[in-house]
């Protein structure tokens, strides 16, 4: 993370001016619930430490100028230029948020240095970097002091970024990433009503461990497309027996009674569709455990259901990659976790382990060695921490 004394000197080195406002938004992992979250489910996103950080000012212009230690470039967008499509860079994003955010009819311009410490695939580095666009356009679009915006802006706000990354971007992502980085914390949000509770953190006694592969997600665009086309198919075989099913927006498939998905997993014909749908009814159950086993402070119960998460992404959902299943089953022969599984889209990327502090140093030394003397990769594993929704502070 970096301090406020030298986002802001940076800030002004390259604006020639001092920054107004500074603003962080996290990335996140997520406990368990993985692939439901654009089938309606319940899924319990953290929000992390790691983050997309900003410092910035309104410039009395129109035009927006953005700075990206990324890039180590000053990028300039005018709001009131024509809408190039996507190009497949970070500057999609903000064109998307000034596109769907309605900044193109304001134009209010702003001057924006933003760094992140985000590079590990799977910890939602992308929905961050849109919570912190759309928090800065909210801002610009209304004046009002952010720092006050109350959930269900917020929750609106997560919309939008989605709205972005499916309707600009071209991916059809879910709501959970853009809804935790914007709300914080530990929760579990059900992403068919965005209704969500704020949980205890996990007990001091145990810490969730980061653990990258250093795999980039290969194929997480076009596995994830495939998968949400997936369920698409297994929606339209549903809505062929019950009509009313047919008109719904969004999947609601995460949702079924045990009867209906009883009766949805003999009506498929397919078995790889059958094992899709078997993931995501086994994979809402456990996250209603989880959250019991949380609550009870169970944190074997708990570790065993991360395991068998990862399982039926492996089996049944195939979006796991040979490392991610590696360094969770290295992690959990250690002795030393109580259970791993991937986070996130999968296909590479980082995966989480549920470790007693007392092991974290050993945890650490044995799946970091034996994982590099296979891959010949280095790891890196890093101790969570929860952290806040997305926010600014006046400098
Ligand atoms: C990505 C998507 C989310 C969610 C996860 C898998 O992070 O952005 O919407 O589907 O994958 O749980």
């Amino acid at each position: 993370m970096m301090d406020d004394a030298t986002g802001q000197q940076q800030f002004e080195h390259h604006f020639k001016a001092a920054p107004s406002f500074s603003v962080r938004s996290p990335g996140r992992i997520n406990l368990i619930g993985e692939h439901i979250d654009y089938c309606g489910g319940l899924v319990m996103p953290m929000a992390i430490a790691q983050s997309t950080q900003g410092w910035y000012r309104f410039n009395g212009t129109s035009k927006i100028r953005i700075y990206s230690t990324r890039f180590e470039t000053v990028t300039v967008f005018n709001p009131h230029d024509v809408i190039q499509p996507p190009r497949g860079t970070w500057e999609d994003y903000v064109q998307g948020i000034l596109n769907l955010g309605a900044h193109r009819q304001i134009g209010r311009g702003f001057d924006l240095w933003v760094t992140s410490d985000l590079s590990a695939g799977g910890l939602s580095s992308s929905a961050s970097f849109l919570g912190l666009l759309a928090l800065i356009n909210h801002h610009a679009l209304t004046g009002e002091s952010v720092d006050l915006i109350d959930v269900s802006q917020r929750l609106t706000l997560a919309l939008l970024c989605r709205q972005v990354e499916n309707q600009f971007i071209g991916v059809p992502s879910g709501i959970m990433d853009p809804a935790s980085v914007l709300i914080g914390g530990l929760v579990t949000l059900d992403c068919r009503t965005l209704q969500f509770n704020r949980l205890q953190p996990i007990p001091a006694s145990h810490r969730l461990v980061i653990m990258d592969t250093g795999v980039p997600r290969t194929l997480a665009a076009s596995g994830y497309a495939q998968r949400v086309a997936e369920i698409s198919a297994i929606d339209a075989q549903i809505a062929r027996v019950n009509p009313t099913a047919a008109a719904k927006r969004y999947s609601g498939l995460a949702t079924l009674t045990l009867d209906a998905a009883e009766a949805t997993l003999s009506l498929l014909k397919s078995d790889v569709l059958k094992a899709r749908a078997r993931h995501i009814f086994s994979e809402q159950a456990r996250v209603e455990q989880a959250a019991l086993t949380l609550a009870q402070q169970d944190m074997e119960g708990l570790g065993r259901l991360m395991n068998d998460s990862h399982q039926s992404l492996k089996i049944d959902y195939e979006v796991s990659c040979p490392e991610l299943d590696l360094i969770t089953q290295l992690s959990r022969a250690s002795g030393l976790a109580l259970g791993s599984r991937m986070t996130g889209a999968g296909f590479g990327g980082c995966a989480i382990s549920l470790v007693p502090v007392s092991r974290l140093e050993a945890h650490q030394a044995l799946v970091a060695n034996a994982y590099e003397q296979q891959t010949g990769i280095k790891p890196r594993l890093l101790v969570s921490e929860v952290a806040d929704g997305a926010a600014i502070t006046a400098c």
